[in-house]
């Protein structure tokens, strides 16, 4: 899809689309437009249920008066609260409408409200974003669509009283998006395609952007000691790798860097505590945690921010094989703490363990965050609304929780206190990676605790937030590249040095 910003001018051949919004307050482009069309807009608005709430969409096949193929009102909310978030979920509604109808252009006019602290150029760079991460689809694997069944939407024009300060601010969140994007790809791809070695070979093609990358197969994990994350592999063909990403924006001078670290676990069967089938297919997006972490790492190159980063994705197959580990199996991990493999369907947890210590021993990061499809029971906490925060640090906390609700990706935090740790000691061992039945999603990062030292850490539980089965507003359903967006945002805001 071709986006482009231009002056407000002739309405587009294509589609046209002007906002309206909640109470029905016309923008300027609306009043025009209803103008020209002899007043045809607001006597559809007033036959219909179309009250201006973000979202809200009202379609006019070949309007009398003018050029255009249709003319579609897009609900955008308050005017006091209509904002750069907003402005995209009216978009991505826009697009949602327009996508399946076949639509092969579209135009639509942009502006700030009346009062807004924000100027056009930011709406009109939001909209267009919103447009984009609606319009993401994952079709490589459709061999049957006719054309005319497919989605058209080529070209974008996006009309704003600002096109040059449109473009400077549609730019980052372009760059951001794209990887968003790529990482929604690489989620999607199923597990037979997907595994360790080729999501190794993804990330090392993003060398080409700057960032240093590592591979360690199963012999140097086995010399480190990484034996919890081995363990998990082991019943699987497919052999774990550990990707390493360095970005060194910031230079030597720029002093100790920001660790990542994903739950790449590509497929996830539960292992020999073995899964019921029942949507066990959507299993393959248990490397969600672990695609994030590339996608924020590729974008902090492509945008070439001044900050030392290291991303580790822990890659392993949980599969039932002949050499799988077994329920009441120990295994002594990097760290040298023993673990007690209670349940094998865990297995996030003890990959993780793995992972958490080699970056805090390796790297001496200023600060840990990992992400991880770790739990059901965060799902069970906080539904598809909020990603779940655990912090060892307040500040790390706060400045997350900032960048959640800056992004939409929002975080809400849960208890991380002493009080839950009788509940993962073992009979026999250190420690074991099942709490009962009781929140399980605080006993899996109470674990995670006991490997980051006294780092200043935070874990993202996105078990609920990685994949989506209805379509969002800006994420049609499938994955949705949660956490990219997420943590470039933190980085400007909290990690970067100017
Ligand atoms: N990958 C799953 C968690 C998960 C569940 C992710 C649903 C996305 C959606 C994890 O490895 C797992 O199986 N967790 C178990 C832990 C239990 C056996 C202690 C769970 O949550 O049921
Ligand atoms: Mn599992
Ligand atoms: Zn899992």
């Amino acid at each position: 899809m071709k986006i482009a910003f231009v002056k407000p001018g002739t309405a587009a051949p294509g589609a046209v689309a002007v906002g309206i919004y909640q109470g029905l307050q016309q923008t300027a482009a609306a009043r025009q437009l209803d103008r020209k069309t002899g007043g045809a807009l607001s006597r559809a608005v007033s036959v219909s249920r179309f009250r201006g709430e973000v979202g809200d969409i009202l379609a006019l096949a070949a309007p009398r008066g003018l050029k255009s193929r249709s003319v579609v009102l897009v609900g955008l909310g308050k005017m006091t609260a209509f904002d750069g978030l907003a402005a995209e979920r009216a978009a991505g509604a826009l697009a949602a409408y327009v996508l399946p109808a076949g639509e092969t252009d579209l135009a639509i006019e942009v502006d700030a409200p009346r009062g807004s602290k924000f100027d056009d150029a930011i709406f009109a760079a939001h909209f267009a974003n919103g447009v984009r991460l609606r319009a993401y689809r994952f079709d490589k694997y459709r061999t049957t669509e006719k054309p005319d069944q497919k989605p058209r939407l080529a070209h974008l024009e996006v009309h704003t009283a600002d096109p040059a300060g449109a473009r400077h601010r549609y730019a980052p969140l372009a760059s951001t998006t794209e990887s968003a994007l790529l990482i929604r790809d690489l989620v999607s791809e199923p597990g037979n395609v997907i595994y360790p070695v080729s999501f190794a070979a993804q990330a090392k093609a993003l060398s080409a952007l700057g960032l240093k990358v590592e591979v360690l197969g199963p012999e140097r994990l086995k010399k480190h000691g990484l034996n919890a994350m081995l363990g998990v592999g082991q019943g699987s063909g497919h052999e774990p790798q550990l990707v390493v990403l360095h970005w060194q924006g910031a230079g030597t001078r720029g002093g100790a860097p920001i660790a990542f670290v994903g739950k790449g676990v590509t497929f996830d069967t539960g292992g020999i505590s073995i899964k019921p089938a029942d949507r066990m297919e959507e299993m393959k997006y248990d490397m969600a945690g672990a695609g994030a972490v590339l996608g924020v790492m590729r974008a902090l190159a492509a945008r070439r921010a001044k900050v030392n980063a290291v991303g580790v994705c822990a890659m392993v197959e949980n599969m039932p094989g002949e050499n799988a580990q077994r329920p009441g199996d120990v295994v002594r991990s990097m760290s040298g703490q023993t673990i007690e493999v209670i349940d094998t369907d865990a297995e996030g947890r003890l990959v993780l363990s793995d992972a958490l210590y080699f970056a805090h021993s390796q790297f001496k990061p200023r600060a840990i965050i990992d992400l991880a499809t770790l739990t059901g029971s965060v799902v069970v906490a906080l539904g598809y609304e909020y990603g779940g925060l655990f912090a060892t640090d307040d500040k790390l906390a706060g400045q997350l929780l900032a960048a959640g609700t800056a992004t939409g990706e929002k975080l809400w935090r849960l208890p991380l206190t002493d009080h839950y740790v009788d509940l993962i000691k073992s009979n026999i061992a250190d420690w074991k990676n099942d709490g009962g039945r009781w929140c399980d999603a605080i006993n899996a990062a109470m674990l995670l605790k006991q490997f980051v030292g006294k780092t200043p850490w935070a874990h993202l539980d996105i078990a609920g937030m990685a994949w989506t089965r209805q379509d969002r507003p800006t994420i049609p359903k499938g994955a949705t590249g949660f956490g990219v967006r997420l943590l470039d945002r933190l980085v400007a805001d909290s990690f970067e040095s100017t």
